[in-house]
């Protein structure tokens, strides 16, 4: 896989699972702050990033996946969750109803930098419109500066703050938002 290869943005299917798994535990450790271990990270991976859990995902009808391809390889992948927030945090937090939640937004290293996570932001957007979501909201660990530069070019920015459990440790988000 390599940067510069044409990517195109799409919904995931049914047989991109074992595919989006292998990307989501190669990524979601990227995302993840200095005192996180591995052990933690793996414990997040097998409960919430296995082929069952994006088979489930990708069958949602609440969810939109959706997935960057370059050549025969997914490079990145976004997760849309309609509907309004379970976590009291989020929902104090939140200004625009009704909502929607980028719940995961991940670009394989090699494709960092080279307009494949703003293709997938700019595509995610508008799938959130197309759901007449009014906006769109996030977390992202307070840690995470790349990731807070990139959404806030894109727009959101912080509303409030909450917990994020990865495996045995309790990890302080910021919570941002954006109109749609
Ligand atoms: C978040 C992510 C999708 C963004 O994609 P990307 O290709 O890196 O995005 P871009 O390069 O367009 O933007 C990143 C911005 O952060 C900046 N940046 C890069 N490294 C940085 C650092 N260490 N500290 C602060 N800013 C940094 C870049 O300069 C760029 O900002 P600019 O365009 O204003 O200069 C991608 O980095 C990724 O997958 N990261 C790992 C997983 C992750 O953290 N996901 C988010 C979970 S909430």
């Amino acid at each position: 896989m390599l940067a510069g290869v044409p990517v195109e943005i799409r919904p995931a299917q049914a047989t991109d699972v074992e595919a989006l798994a292998r990307l989501a535990a190669l990524t979601f450790p990227l995302a993840c702050p200095p005192g996180s271990t591995a052990q933690d990270q793996q414990a997040f991976i097998d409960a919430v990033l296995s082929p069952e859990r994006f088979a489930d995902y990708v069958a949602d009808q609440q969810r939109v996946v959706l997935v960057a391809q370059s050549d025969d390889d997914l490079v990145g992948y976004t997760m849309l969750v309609a509907g309004e927030p379970a976590d009291p945090d989020v929902r104090a937090a939140l200004t625009i109803a009704p909502t929607i939640e980028l719940s995961k937004c991940y670009v394989h290293p090699d494709h960092h930098g080279a307009g494949t996570a703003a293709a997938l932001m700019d595509r995610s957007l508008d799938e959130g419109r197309a759901r007449t979501a009014g906006g769109m909201w996030l977390g992202v660990n307070q840690l995470n500066a790349r990731a807070r530069r990139f959404y806030e070019r894109h727009g959101f920015a912080v509303v409030g703050v909450k917990h994020f459990q990865v495996g045995g440790r309790l990890e302080d988000d910021y919570v941002l938002e954006r109109a749609l």
